[in-house]
């Protein structure tokens, strides 16, 4: 049977992925050693995402607690399935900008190197299998805080005359001569080796540039998870400070099932050495201000808000993916859920949860 190893497993995307694939009859072996607890603490723990999966999954979901920086370890797990294995979906990630300037070994080991050691025994054990990098806008660094903003009422926009003003930014954006923080660069990094592993191999490689990947099954927490972690605050009543930019910046927010669906469409017609931005695009977008009137909104309740002026090294002022690229190769691929559905269906699955949760922490903007 057709088997798809998910790195992250127990992620927002990843753990998408594995029921995705699932339902489509494909067994599922996973990665992860809940080092997203050691980023964030405990509240950010996956574990209790991949003890699911394992009860929902069943005998379709195998699961392996190893650190993707240990390539003997993955070298092993390659050796062992490599007859079976049909994808590699490869979510694992130190995923904040903020948190990788603390330990920048971890971060760039986690992002660059141990997206290398996935790269080079998929070359090795199963060279002809599509190989998905959930890769970030990040790469771009802040060079989209140079287009013309223009300010209205609850976000900015870029100026109309601008030619990403209809439909976002593509991917020729540059990604030279601007900050990217960290870990842009470890993403960066990991990104172009992914590219590179199509073009000089010939591997059906492809990176997915990611604006606000969001749903759910986010363990959301004060550095990552934006939608789920504000949220989150909307429900249990903590404060949520607001970071800079008078609250207007804005964000694409793309709901992890399209994302695994995007992913899909790949597996069944790979492309090799491609780079797709995908995000919300102008279907799914808001800002700081208007997610939390919707919060208000889907909650019924006013949100502990503050303010302060300053803003995060490289943070995008406004960032909308273009998806045309990824479209015009998969025109069957559609958006199933803009902001207010995934809001609103964070805000149900999570009821019973975070309505009895108290954790008072402050929160930035984040991804
Ligand atoms: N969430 C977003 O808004 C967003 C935006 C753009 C790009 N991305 C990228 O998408 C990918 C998935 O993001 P996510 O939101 O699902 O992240 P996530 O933190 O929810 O999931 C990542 C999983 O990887 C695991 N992990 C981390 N380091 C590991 C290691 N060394 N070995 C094994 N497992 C490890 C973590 O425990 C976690 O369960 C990441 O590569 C991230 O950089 C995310």
């Amino acid at each position: 049977m057709a088997m798809a190893l998910i790195t992250g497993v127990g992620g927002l995307v990843g753990s998408e992925c594995a029921r995705f694939f699932f339902k489509k009859g494909i067994s599922i072996l996973g990665i992860d050693n809940d080092m997203r607890a050691k980023f964030f603490g405990a509240e950010a723990s996956t574990t209790w995402n991949t003890k699911k999966l394992a009860h929902e999954l069943k005998d379709r979901f195998v699961m392996h607690d190893i650190d993707i920086r240990d390539v003997s370890a993955i070298e092993t797990i390659y050796k062992d399935y490599a007859s079976r294995i049909d994808i590699v979906i490869h979510t694992a990630a130190q995923p904040s900008h903020d948190w990788a300037a603390k330990e920048p070994f971890t971060d760039f080991s986690v992002n660059a190197s141990g997206t290398l050691n996935l790269l080079e025994m998929t070359r090795r054990y199963c060279l002809d299998v599509p190989f998905i990098y959930t890769s970030t806008n990040k790469v771009y660094g802040d060079t989209p805080n140079y287009l013309p903003i223009v300010e209205r009422e609850t976000r900015v926009e870029i100026d109309v005359q601008h030619p990403y003003a209809k439909y976002g930014i593509d991917e020729s954006m540059s990604i030279d001569h601007c900050k990217h923080s960290l870990f842009g660069v470890s993403k960066a990094a990991a990104d172009l080796m992914v590219q590179e592993y199509g073009r000089y191999f010939g591997m059906k490689t492809a990176c997915f540039r990611g604006g606000c990947l969001t749903g759910p099954a986010h363990s959301g927490t004060k550095l990552h998870g934006f939608l789920s972690y504000l949220m989150k605050c909307a429900m249990t009543g903590d404060p949520y400070t607001i970071i800079g930019y008078k609250g207007k910046q804005v964000r694409d927010n793309i709901h992890s099932y399209d994302l695994a669906n995007a992913f899909y469409e790949f597996y069944k017609k790979p492309h090799s050495g491609e780079v797709y931005n995908i995000g919300g695009s102008r279907f799914s977008n808001c800002s700081m201000m208007e997610a939390v009137a919707l919060c208000e909104e889907i909650t019924g309740k006013d949100m502990n808000i503050s303010y302060v002026e300053e803003s995060r090294i490289g943070d995008h002022i406004w960032w909308i993916s273009d998806v045309r690229r990824f479209q015009d190769h998969y025109p069957e691929w559609s958006y199933t859920r803009n902001v207010k559905d995934i809001l609103e269906e964070i805000f149900e699955i999570n009821k019973d949860r975070w309505c009895q949760i108290k954790s008072a922490v402050v929160n930035t903007v984040s991804e």
